[in-house]
C-alpha cells in the first residue's frame, strides 16, 4: 500500500511538470525558442527579465498569465522587444492554461538547453 501511494505521488508530480512543458512546447515554442532569438525573444531571455522583476513564484505566474492573456504595451516589462518585434499577438488561451505554462517557465532553467 505504501509503495502504491509513493508510485501515485511520483506519477502525479511527473504529470504536473510535463503538462506545463507540453503546453509550452505546443503553444509558445514556435515563436519563443529556448535560447535563440528568432521571431521573438527567447524564453530564456523572457524568464530572466521576469525573474528580475518578479522573484516570487506567485507574482511571476500571475503577472505573466495576465499579460499573455491580453498583451498590452503599457504593462509590458520588455519594451525593447516590442520595438524590435512588435507586440505579441493575443493567442486566445484560457487563464488556467497560461498559469500552467508560467509555472513551468518559473521552474525551468533554460540556460543550458539547446536552441
Ligand atoms: C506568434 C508568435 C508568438 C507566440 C506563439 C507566442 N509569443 Fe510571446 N511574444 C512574441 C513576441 C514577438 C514578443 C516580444 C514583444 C512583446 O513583448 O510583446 C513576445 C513576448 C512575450 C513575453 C514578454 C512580455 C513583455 O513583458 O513584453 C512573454 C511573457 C511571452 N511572450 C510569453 C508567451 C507565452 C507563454 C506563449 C505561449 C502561450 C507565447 N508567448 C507565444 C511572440 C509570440
Amino acid at each position: 500500500m505504501k509503495l502504491l501511494i509513493i508510485v501515485i505521488v511520483f506519477f502525479t508530480n511527473v504529470f504536473a511538470v510535463d503538462y506545463g512543458e507540453l503546453l509550452f512546447n505546443g503553444n509558445c515554442i514556435t515563436c519563443h525558442f529556448k535560447t535563440k532569438k528568432v521571431s521573438a525573444p527567447s524564453i530564456y531571455e523572457i524568464r530572466e527579465n521576469y525573474l528580475r522583476a518578479f522573484p516570487e513564484e506567485e507574482v511571476f505566474v500571475k503577472y505573466m498569465s495576465t499579460w499573455v492573456l491580453k498583451p498590452d504595451i503599457k504593462t509590458s516589462i520588455m519594451q525593447d522587444s516590442i520595438e524590435e518585434f512588435n507586440i505579441m499577438p493575443e493567442l486566445g488561451y484560457d487563464e488556467y492554461t497560461l498559469k500552467e505554462i508560467a509555472r513551468y517557465l518559473y521552474k525551468t532553467d533554460f540556460s543550458t538547453q539547446q536552441k
